[in-house]
């Protein structure tokens, strides 16, 4: 085998390797993405706990294979008790991740204090409500039940029929 031979192959194995740890760090970042929090599925529930969030914190997590957004309202925030889910003293926005339009995945903007959907240019407020582009309703409310600073999603609860009807 000739030497520029044996370069080619170096640089050819070298890449590869360079290519597939590269792989392996954004398979890790997408999961971490995806599902930041400490989160337990099973039988269609899917429970987080909500203890370690800060305020304004925008969090994503999967509930029947639905993205669910919970947004960890500020202090300063307006309270909606037709939309908060209320844990001790911290209101929270759960709402699924699906646009009420069309059914795209619309993207927390914090510096608009927004949902965005990139599709046809929605936007939801903080609290889920659609305030401009073409989605004819509020994001949906998933069934949710609060167990201490936990929120199990999947299971229904006064609190969240309260909210429920209010929708
Ligand atoms: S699907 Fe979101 S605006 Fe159309």
């Amino acid at each position: 085998m000739s030497v520029t031979q044996d370069r080619r192959d170096f640089i050819g194995l070298a890449f590869g390797a360079v290519a597939a740890v590269g792989g392996a760090f954004s398979l890790v970042a997408m999961k971490k993405t995806w599902d930041p929090l400490p989160s337990v599925k099973a039988a269609g529930f899917t429970t987080v706990d909500l203890s370690p969030m800060k305020d304004g914190e925008m969090r994503q997590v999967e509930w029947r294979k639905k993205p669910i957004f919970i947004l960890k309202k500020p202090a300063s925030a307006a309270a909606n008790d037709d939309r908060d889910v209320v844990v001790g003293e911290s209101r929270y926005t759960v709402v699924i991740g699906l646009c009420t339009h069309l059914g795209c995945i619309p993207e927390w903007k914090g510096s608009k204090n927004a949902f965005v959907c990139a599709c046809h240019g929605g936007e939801f407020d903080a609290d889920g409500m659609a305030t401009f582009g073409p989605p004819p309703r509020p994001l949906d409310i998933p069934p949710f039940k609060i167990d201490g600073t936990k929120l199990v999603l999947g299971e229904t609860s006064p609190e969240y029929e309260k909210l429920a009807n209010k929708a």
